[in-house]
């Protein structure tokens, strides 16, 4: 099977947000704010194909036909850095289940190291949507992709802010039934595999740390 094309987030609000986020001077507080903003952007455009089922609704006047999502949302922020999407999305599907996938690059390397998984058993039922905000070899998200897959899930979307050819190519090499939305293809990784221009170090500015 051939791999999909990324799809690129164009609306200007998100391209405004994100400029917001890479610039160097833009304290935690702020880069909090415009990360949670652009990260509702980013999920509307990754949600757009979700099912629905019908409902009936009684208004005050009438009973109408309204809708439901037809199947659970499973959100899986990689920590720490992917809490930062999922603080800006988890108001818009509030019943949704929140699983969490830890893995930390090897600061030498960049080699993903896995620490911590806690996945539901509902996996295969489910649209997982995996959440990081950085796609720079494409190891952590691919690694997270190969455990939520082992552990039953069939429908899984990547949600990331700032990606490179890198990162896609390897993840789209690895699991290439695995959509991608993102709201950047950056230029490339540098020497430390950071995506230049970027934003830096994304759990570090995200946490003040
Ligand atoms: C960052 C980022 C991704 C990963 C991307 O996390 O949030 O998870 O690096 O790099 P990759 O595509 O080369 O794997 P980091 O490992 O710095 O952990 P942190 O979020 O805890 O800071
Ligand atoms: N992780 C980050 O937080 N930023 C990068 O540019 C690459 C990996």
């Amino acid at each position: 099977m051939g791999a999909m094309q990324p799809v690129v987030v164009q609306h200007p609000l998100a391209q405004c947000h994100l400029s917001a986020i890479r610039a160097t001077d833009t304290p935690s507080h702020e880069f909090r704010k415009h990360l949670n903003l652009l990260a509702r952007l980013i999920f509307s455009e990754a949600s757009r194909e979700l099912p629905l089922e019908e409902i009936s609704v009684q208004t005050p006047l009438a009973l109408t036909h309204g809708a439901r999502l037809a199947r659970p949302v499973i959100f899986v922020p990689i920590l720490r850095a992917g809490l930062g999407l999922l603080d800006g999305i988890l108001p818009l599907v509030p019943d949704a289940t929140v699983a969490h996938i830890g893995i930390k690059r090897d600061e030498e390397t960049a080699l993903p190291h896995a620490y911590y998984a806690n996945l539901p058993a509902n996996l295969a039922a489910a649209d997982v949507f995996l959440l990081d905000p950085m796609l720079a070899t494409g190891g952590s998200a691919s690694e997270a992709v190969r455990q939520l897959k082992e552990a039953g899930a069939l429908r899984i979307t990547m949600i990331c802010v700032v990606s490179c050819p890198e990162g896609l190519a390897a993840l789209e090499r690895a699991h290439p039934d695995v959509p991608i939305v993102t709201a950047a293809i950056d230029a490339g990784l540098n020497e430390k595999c950071y995506i230049v221009p970027g934003l830096g170090d994304a759990g570090d500015r995200y946490f003040g740390t």
